[in-house]
């Protein structure tokens, strides 16, 4: 059992009701955000709440919330659910009506908020690395937002799975965009390279916190698309996400990666991202 939020109540999850004529259930009519909580800090707050504006605008969802409101609510989901280390998870739907395609004239976003256990990346995953699949993206034209309309993207990561992969790399019009929950990193000749932002994927986090740790530290980072056949020449490649920071990929379409394991490049990001985090305490509101 676990303590959520909805429409203005906290209640353990096992009494919480949602409508069947929710726009969300009916037509997967929302957006959300899933940020991580460490050490009892929310991380990159400012940022996480800035991108559901922007998803929200980007759908017509009115923001029922201040940003002070929202860092409110999340505090109390911290301290009501237990764990240092968290996942948060915001969803907003347009709200509940007879179905119809069209906006209802007269709605209320529903508002939704849980936690779940942030559990650390796995020993196995830091020593051997996991395996990605290369899939054509086939998505909508608006990945940069953060919909709950995820059909495509589950059924890219379940093709993943059944080809022996852990994640999907997506490929669109002979460029890698991102994965299917996840964004892209790759390395070669000691400079690191990840696909631009736009409305081909979705402009991560953690993918922004790397490239400012890259500019930080002085390492040779590169906004710019790649080809697959460049990803397959890659000297490393790596996924980020809020829930599982920085994965190196070792084995791609079934072919090692250059030797197969986690790179240099990988420990050293991994290693300034770790000390960002330890360091980090939100900003006063
Ligand atoms: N997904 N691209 C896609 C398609 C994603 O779904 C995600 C995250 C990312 C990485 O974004 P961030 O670094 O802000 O988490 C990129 C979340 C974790 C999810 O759907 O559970």
């Amino acid at each position: 059992m676990s303590i959520i939020y909805l429409n203005g109540d906290f209640m353990p999850d096992t009494e919480a009701m949602i409508s069947p004529l929710d726009r969300g259930f009916i037509f997967g009519d929302g957006v959300y955000e899933v940020i991580p909580v460490y050490n009892g800090h929310l991380f990159r707050i400012s940022e996480h709440l800035r991108r559901l504006d922007n998803s929200l605008q980007g759908v017509r969802i009115p923001q029922p919330y201040s940003h002070e409101h929202w860092t409110g609510i999340m505090h109390q989901l911290v301290e009501r659910n237990q764990g240092r280390n968290q996942s948060l998870y915001i969803q907003i739907t347009r709200g509940v009506a007879k179905r119809d395609h069209a906006f209802p004239a007269k709605i209320t976003p529903t508002v939704f908020a849980m936690s779940t256990p942030l559990e650390p990346l796995a020993d196995k995953i830091r020593t051997s690395g996991i395996s990605a699949v290369t899939l054509a993206d086939n998505r909508w034209e608006n990945c940069h937002l953060k919909t709950i309309a995820l059909l495509p993207n589950i059924l890219l990561r379940q093709q993943a799975l059944d080809a022996g992969g852990s994640e999907a790399i997506l490929i669109r019009n002979g460029e890698v965009t991102e994965g299917s929950a996840s964004n892209l990193f790759m390395a070669k000749d000691s400079c690191i390279m990840t696909p631009p932002k736009g409305p081909r994927l979705l402009p991560g986090i953690t993918r922004d916190l790397i490239v400012e740790l890259a500019h930080e530290n002085k390492l040779s980072i590169s906004e710019t698309n790649f080809t697959p056949d460049e990803l397959a020449a890659a000297d490393e490649i790596w996924l980020t996400s809020s829930t599982k920071e920085i994965l190196p990929v070792t084995q791609l379409d079934g072919v090692a990666v250059n030797d197969g394991l986690p790179g240099p490049l990988w420990r050293q990001m991994t290693t300034l991202f770790q000390s960002y985090k330890e360091s980090y305490s939100e900003p006063v509101a």
